[in-house]
């Protein structure tokens, strides 16, 4: 039987993490995957999930099973972080908890095709792993514009034109802020004539929200999804809690699907709650539990919100640095969120490893919280050689 299959490629992205622990060079720097670092170069786990973790430890009073949908509350609090109070009391608008947002973004496209949906649009470039998530559910993956390399910003005209060979009924899968890997994000005025032309073309957005709080805000970052969501009769969210409660391994996301009527909305939910069945049956439970814990208090909610704020403020600050270090970074500053794009290319990426200890993916994204203040020197005499004139 297995006889038949292919040996494939590692995960160029997981493979990079792997390098890199395995160089002994001590000066050596990792901008490769994205998660946050301090200025040590740590993933800390936060002062809020230390807490809530203790509090789950002292008073948590089982482990029984919760259910396909997970812990709802979990779902029902942090929808009102994500979509606001109006949107997270809509009867259009369901929830349920996921394994991270890889696991929102599979349901969301098991749901796709079972309702019926070929084809989901994805710009160029995107996350890598967008594509085999909605091939492997068995969507048609189409490419439109999106980035253009000479400015380091978004070509608004090519993007929403190449939405024109969309046909109606088709899905667009959006990043909701902090775009992995180009940091570009668009703005309000950008995201009005994104909604009209969706509209128009009569195409379900599909959001892709994984980096809320480290760009603009909480609120900022999710303003875009917002005005899409409140605009449009269908819609669908893939959240994760990965980055904005640093809980990485731990798994935590949701999908919320936005129906056009409540009825709709039913049957959705029910569709939904079958096909996480046949997937992970239930999600795992603790990650989620640490963000109930923590939004359904206070002042440990103020803890998390305040310590979300400095780890974007760090960002900010080192995209400053970056910025003023070589024209062609200048874009760096007005961007947002982990990522960047160098313009680079492969043989230069591989040079930067072999000759520096960095450590990034072939498409030239770093993480910009990989550098700190006395790593961004060395980094930045590294790659001049790259970046022309
Ligand atoms: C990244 O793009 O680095 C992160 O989203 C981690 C991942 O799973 O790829």
């Amino acid at each position: 039987l297995f006889g038949a299959l292919d040996r494939q490629p590692p995960d160029a992205l997981l493979a990079v993490i792997g390098m890199h622990r395995a160089d002994p060079r001590p000066d050596k720097i990792d901008v490769g995957v994205g998660v946050y670092r301090d200025a040590s170069g740590a993933t800390p786990v936060m002062r809020a999930v230390k807490q809530a973790e203790a509090r789950l430890l002292a008073a948590q009073p089982s482990k029984a099973y919760l259910g396909a949908e997970g812990d709802q509350r979990f779902t029902d609090l942090l929808a009102g972080i994500a979509l606001g109070p109006e949107l997270a009391a809509s009867d259009r608008i369901t929830g349920v908890q996921t394994p991270g947002g890889t696991g929102a973004l599979r349901l969301g496209a098991e749901l796709l095709a079972r309702s019926g949906a070929g084809t989901i649009w994805v710009g160029t470039p995107t996350w890598p792993n967008h594509g085999p998530i909605f091939r492997e559910a068995g969507l048609t993956v189409r490419h439109h514009a999106y980035f253009d390399a000479e400015t380091a910003g978004i070509d608004e005209q090519a993007f929403l034109s190449s939405l024109d060979a969309a046909a109606p009924g088709d899905v667009v899968l959006l990043h909701g802020c902090c775009h992995n890997p180009t940091g570009t994000a668009l703005s309000p005025d950008q995201w009005q004539r994104l909604v009209a032309k969706l509209a128009e073309r009569r195409l379900i957005p599909f959001v892709d929200l994984a980096y809320q709080g480290l760009g603009r805000g909480l609120d900022a970052d999710a303003a875009g999804t917002r005005t899409l969501l409140a605009a449009v009769p269908e819609a669908l969210l893939a959240y994760s809690c990965d980055k904005n409660f640093a809980l990485y391994r731990e798994r935590v996301g949701a999908l919320w699907v936005q129906s056009a009527t409540p009825e709709t909305g039913a049957a959705v939910r029910d569709t939904m709650l079958v096909l996480a069945r046949s997937l992970w049956s239930m999600p795992p439970d603790h990650g989620a539990a640490v963000v109930r814990v923590i939004l359904e208090d206070d002042d440990l909610a103020a803890e998390w919100r305040a310590e979300l704020d400095a780890m974007c403020a760090r960002i900010n600050r080192l995209r400053t640095l970056l910025a003023a270090i070589h024209p062609a970074l200048a874009s760096i500053a007005d961007q947002q969120g982990l990522f960047a794009l160098l313009p680079i290319d492969a043989a230069a990426v591989e040079a930067l490893r072999a000759q520096h200890a960095i450590y990034m993916p072939a498409s030239g994204r770093i993480n910009i919280a990989g550098l700190n203040e006395d790593n961004v020197a060395r980094f930045a005499a590294a790659i001049a050689p790259y970046l022309g004139d």
